[in-house]
């Protein structure tokens, strides 16, 4: 399947290709609203000489690219008016509105839509800041992982600023820290296993402007997966119940956005609980998949949202200077321009007419302009492309319908919830965990997990169920 389509010609008079993809680092999103965590993070460019990454500069704002792409849509906002700091437009309406109390026909099991008037905003944490981990509910979730026996690994969390600011944790292999070189374990989702086939995913929303994609989406008759921030749901209830309903894939982006691998185990199980538990209060389903922000997971990270049922997800990556990122991202803030991503955009097309299975790429529902570029132009020329796409939501492109991706509806016996998945590749340990248990006998090797002990030596014995380590695992 490799093609060479003139209508794809790229005309780039910039100084060089170099600035397309650096790795996501963490904090790297100087303009993030919902960042206060983040504030005194490195810009990307101060993150140069990072194991496995190809950051560079960003581009300059004065840098001319010229993209032609196969079809833009004839009603695309100019890419002269998709800038930082654009006057904001009108939203449109939600095409339709779901309709609390009904039930869902294309998910087999699935309860009755929650009425999101009900959603009490007060009995959830503060937007956009850390959930404090002494709630009933935090305490609720710690034994729950708790129960699942999984070792979660004795890793140290790195401190904020990325690669840079942890280079001993950035050159341990056996974390297989994703931030620093893309390290992934067998369970983590990176690509569709179908060449040709695009797993859409759009993170962030829900946002004023998730109504824009979404009614261009059902005019061309797309299905995405959201990856949804928890504070974003409390405010925009009514647009999650729409993309559900409208068939899209919901799925788990923590409830603040901080970068996981700072955070103690007992705060990713906050985050990870709290968008897991809004997100079933408003559908009535819980997401089996997770994307971590910035693509920021360790083996520590993934123990526990796997323990959590949750499926890491992150983005195609076939090189370090190759990840399929469209950077969409940094319009906002202005640390690149729509230019720049269009040209990021045809180096992934170059990318992925080399790949011989399919592919998953970063793009962003949060922003006008990152809707934008995804309505007037990206989706467009994805829709144009030849050989066509088969443009349609993650758990499809694993060719599993849309009631696999939820706890309550998944068919156990075909999609094996995320912890056995991750038992039986070998990717997470277990302990045998005896309640009654109270001698010495503990081993050394579990980790400490920080408070959680969750391989506390009290327990009498430590089965590792398939006999490897996690950490053998070298990518
Ligand atoms: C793949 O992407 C990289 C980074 O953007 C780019 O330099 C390279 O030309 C692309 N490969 C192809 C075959 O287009
Ligand atoms: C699968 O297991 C979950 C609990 O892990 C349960 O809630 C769900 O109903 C089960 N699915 C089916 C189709 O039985
Ligand atoms: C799960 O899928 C298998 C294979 O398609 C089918 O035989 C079985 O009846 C399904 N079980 C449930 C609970 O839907
Ligand atoms: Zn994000």
């Amino acid at each position: 399947m490799r093609f060479s389509s003139p209508s794809l010609a790229l005309v780039v008079a910039l100084p060089a290709l170099v600035a397309a993809h650096h790795e996501h680092i963490v904090g790297r999103h100087p303009g993030h609203p919902i960042e206060a965590r983040q504030a005194t993070t490195p810009s990307p460019s101060s993150s140069g000489s990072v194991v496995g990454t190809g950051t560079t500069a960003a581009p300059t704002p004065s840098t001319t690219i010229s993209v032609s792409l196969a079809s833009t849509n004839p009603t695309a906002v100019p890419l002269t008016a998709i800038v930082s700091n654009q006057p904001s437009s009108a939203t449109k309406p939600l095409d339709s509105t779901a309709v609390p109390g009904s039930t869902p026909t294309f998910i087999s099991g699935a309860p009755p839509l929650p009425n999101p008037a009900t959603l009490a905003p007060a009995s959830y944490p503060t937007l956009d800041r850390l959930p404090p981990i002494d709630s009933p509910e935090v305490q609720e979730w710690i034994q729950e992982v708790k129960n699942t026996g999984i070792v979660i690994p004795d890793l140290e969390p790195t401190v904020a600023g990325g690669c840079p600011a942890n280079a001993a944790f950035a050159a341990d292999q056996s974390r297989c820290w994703w931030t620093c070189g893309g390290c992934v374990r067998d369970t983590d989702i990176t690509d569709c296993p179908t060449a040709m086939d695009w797993g859409l995913t759009y993170d962030d929303g829900p946002s004023f402007y998730t109504s824009n994609l979404l009614s261009y989406l059902d005019e061309q008759n797309l299905k995405s997966t959201f990856f949804v921030v928890g504070s974003r749901v409390i405010s925009f209830p009514a647009i999650l119940q729409t993309q559900y309903m409208g068939q899209h894939q919901i799925a788990v982006h923590t409830w603040s956005h901080p970068s996981l691998t700072t955070l103690t185990n007992e705060e990713i199980i906050a985050e990870l609980g709290w968008s897991r538990k809004v997100i079933k209060d408003v559908l009535g389903v819980t997401p089996n998949m997770m994307r971590p922000p910035y693509g920021d997971i360790d083996d520590r990270v993934r123990a526990i949202s796997l323990a959590m049922g949750l499926i890491p997800v992150m983005w195609t990556r076939i090189s370090p200077l190759a990840t399929f990122d469209t950077d969409d991202f940094n319009i906002h803030g202005g640390s690149t321009t729509v230019e720049q991503v269009l040209l990021n955009w045809k180096n992934i097309l170059g990318n992925v007419s080399t790949l011989d299975h399919g592919f998953i790429v970063l793009e962003h529902d949060l922003f006008e302009q990152t809707v934008e570029v995804a309505t007037g132009y990206i989706l467009p020329d994805a829709l144009a492309h030849n050989p066509p796409f088969k443009i349609q939501p993650v758990v499809s492109c694993l060719n599993k319908g849309l009631s696999e991706a939820y706890i309550e509806t998944n068919n156990n016996s075909t999609n094996p919830p995320a912890l056995a998945a991750a038992i039986s590749a070998g990717v997470v340990t277990t302990t045998s965990v005896s309640p009654s248990s109270t001698g010495s006998g503990g081993t050394g090797n579990a980790g400490t997990g920080g408070a959680l002990g969750l391989a506390s030596p009290s327990l009498a014995f430590m089965i590792s169920l398939v006999g490897l380590v996690v950490g053998a695992y070298a990518v």
